[in-house]
């Protein structure tokens, strides 16, 4: 049974592709990681494809002279492996129309919130949490949702509800939204994979 070929781009931490390979690795997603591509030379994401003896690249607009090249050697990396599925995984740029139309319908993200709210520009990282917040939210939770050329824009594939509570600090929020992503990313790639093969 064919395996899918994911290719994940991400600048930070890596947490939700360490999720990937380790469901990967456990049998419970079919399909591996083949490449990771990072903005960023000192992203914990390229070292974790290295420990796993995944090809970590990494490509920007300081490696390649221009974004405008960059984005055409991160398009050109992902077809030359046979990448089938593209997934964002706190990647902190955004995608170029190239990569849009090669991979149209097959470029996923995960975001740390509800979308529609608290999605767009300015909406990363802990601002996302923080916005939660102050907006006196009683429910928080990631979307996994196709990606277009809109910030966190595309149809929503999947979304998982947590609890806000009147105490939370945007830190601790973080940590209970994360619990979640690490979950419902490799299960909607499955899915994805599963649909992939019939
Ligand atoms: C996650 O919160 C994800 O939803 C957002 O960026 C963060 C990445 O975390 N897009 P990590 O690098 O996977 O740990």
């Amino acid at each position: 049974m064919k395996r899918l070929k994911i290719g994940v781009l991400a600048s930070g931490g890596g947490s939700n592709l360490q999720s990937i390979i380790d469901k990967s690795l456990e049998g419970s997603i079919n399909g591996d990681v083949v490449v990771v591509i990072s903005n960023n030379s000192k992203a914990k994401a390229l070292k974790r494809a290295a420990n796993h003896g995944i090809d970590g690249l990494h490509i920007s607009s300081f490696t390649e002279g221009t974004q405008e090249k960059a984005d055409k050697k991160i398009c050109a990396e992902m077809v030359s492996r046979g990448i089938d599925l593209v997934v964002l995984a706190g990647y902190m740029r955004s995608v170029s129309s190239e990569l849009l139309d090669t991979y149209e319908g097959r470029i996923i993200n995960i975001h740390p919130a509800l979308l529609p709210k608290f999605g767009g520009t300015g909406m990363y990282g802990m601002h996302v949490h923080e916005a939660v917040i102050a907006s006196g939210e009683k429910e928080s939770g990631p979307s996994v949702h196709y990606v277009d050329s809109e910030y966190d824009h595309g149809s929503i594939i999947a979304q998982v509800k947590v609890p806000v509570y009147p105490e939370d600090t945007p830190e601790i929020l973080q940590k209970r939204v994360l619990v979640e992503e690490h979950k419902i990313l490799p299960e909607v790639i499955q899915k994805i994979a599963e649909e992939w093969k019939s």
